[in-house]
């Protein structure tokens, strides 16, 4: 059999109202009653049945700021993140180019996790059998969900900022001429998507919100897939600025630090080769225990947020909606609004790549670490986190001298991988981005063709 697994387009994916209505119909019901049918592949999307993002405006008594802050929710995506996105636009772009034939090839999915999950999940719809390599020391509900979709785990030392010795590998792995990895890392379909799908769907999700327009996007890398959305919102509002979080404790890129952390899935010690660094404007740390202890408040602080002026029903909807990096995204919204002293007309735009149901074990960690958690605790988090965030280590890298040193630690990266100078070199370039960024209408032109 070589098929090619029937699925959406990236308009599609960006337009689900585009899709053929009786398909679309069957999609929805799918993903309420089996999430293993393949027609949710046509569920992979950041709108909801209406069409709308899904999203949440946080309440300003949470922020402190004036800015609004919106936060555009992967939690519902099928298998529970967008990773899903990029996992599909993979493997379809390899379907369509020839590299990937079904009943032939194992797919390989290097990951600190969900990405793992998606191309599991997307393997299982999609009838690939896929080995998923990942450090071994993530979280627990990562290693189920991946199990439960089918995959195969191949295990390194390690936890998030040891995922080089997933690529090694992978590299490894892939000399084997029937295994094909989906390099998120390195393979521009993550970039397209993100900066088609998940970049126009922020321009949406500003509607009607503040002055309509971003004034900054911030997004903590793994792969830096998710930044590259912001490539397209600085093609629609070139004011905006296009903030990379790291850990405080892992910030490689601002200043090579290789520390281990707790922000799972991002700060993985390196300049990833899908990350185009011409648009990161600024780099800001944040600290990885912030991050966890604010996804406690969140969690099971409802009755604090409550006493702190958020109105009940918004506290009880946000119990589920982040994970750990999503806090990280949230609090760096924060700093860059009072960096940038942004007003109640400005808007800033970030994403939470997963939702809570990936992290109960992170937060049994939490209590083992600091024992009592009670409420006048979370109070004093609440305040010391999220209110009194503060603008330190914030470094501008607009200037060239920056620039040059993301170029020279991408060089580093990747040359080692088999990378030609040249081509590092004509990465430095928008034009490289841009033309990377038009093929999606050839993609998409085939993806339609081969139904
Ligand atoms: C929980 C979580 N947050 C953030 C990210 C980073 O997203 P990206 O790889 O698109 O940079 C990932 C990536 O796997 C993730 O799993």
């Amino acid at each position: 059999m070589n098929k090619i697994p029937f699925g959406p387009t990236y308009e599609e994916m960006l337009h689900p109202s585009t899709i053929d209505p009786i398909v679309r119909a069957k999609a929805l019901k799918a993903k309420d009653e089996n999430e293993l049918d393949p027609i949710n592949l046509f569920n992979i999307t950041w709108k909801n049945s209406h069409g709308e993002v899904n999203k949440i405006v946080l309440p300003k008594a949470l922020t402190g700021v004036d800015a609004n802050i919106v936060v555009l929710l992967g939690t519902y995506f099928p298998s529970g993140s967008h990773k899903v996105g990029p996992a599909y636009s993979t493997l379809i772009e390899g379907c369509i180019d020839g590299n990937i034939i079904p009943g032939k090839h194992t797919i390989l999915g290097p990951s600190t996790g969900n990405f793992g999950i998606g191309v599991s999940y997307i393997c299982n719809l999609m009838k690939y059998d896929a080995i998923v390599i990942m450090p071994d020391n993530m979280s627990k509900e990562r290693y189920d969900r991946i199990r439960k979709y089918g995959a195969k785990l191949d295990l390194t030392p390690g936890t998030e900022s040891d995922v080089i010795l997933t690529l090694q590998r992978t590299y490894e792995l892939k000399k084997n001429p029937l295994f094909k990895p989906l390099a998120q890392f390195e393979l521009m379909p993550n970039y397209r998507f993100h900066r088609h799908v998940t970049g126009n769907s922020c321009v949406e999700a500003v509607k009607g919100i503040g002055n309509g327009r971003i004034a900054a996007f911030t997004s903590a890398p793994g792969s830096a897939g998710t930044i590259a959305a912001g490539d397209q919102i600085k093609a629609i509002f070139p004011e905006a600025k296009i903030v990379a979080l790291e850990p405080y404790e892992c910030s490689t890129l601002m200043n090579g630090g290789r520390g281990q952390h707790r922000i799972e899935g991002i700060g993985d010690k390196m300049c990833t080769l899908i990350h185009n660094v011409l648009t990161t404007d600024f780099i800001a740390l944040i600290n990885d225990d912030d991050c966890v202890r604010g996804l406690k408040i969140l969690h099971d602080g409802t009755d604090v947020l409550v006493e702190k002026g958020v109105p009940r029903a918004t506290a009880e909807a946000m119990t589920n909606l982040f994970g750990v990096s999503g806090i990280c995204n949230i609090l760096g919204a924060i700093k860059m609004a009072k960096y940038l002293r942004l007003g109640p007309d400005d808007n800033i735009v970030t994403i939470a790549t997963d939702g809570y149901d990936r992290y109960d074990s992170v937060l049994q960690d939490l209590e083992r670490r600091y024992l009592e958690t009670v409420p006048f605790v979370l109070s004093r988090w609440y305040d010391d986190i999220f209110l009194h965030a503060d603008t330190n280590h914030i470094v501008d890298y607009r200037p060239d001298a920056q620039k040059q040193k993301l170029f020279a630690q991408k060089e580093k990266d990747w040359l080692p991988f088999g990378y030609s100078k040249a081509y590092l070199e004509s990465m430095k370039k928008m034009a490289f981005w841009d033309s990377e960024y038009e093929k999606i209408h050839e993609y998409d032109a085939l993806i339609r063709k081969s139904r």
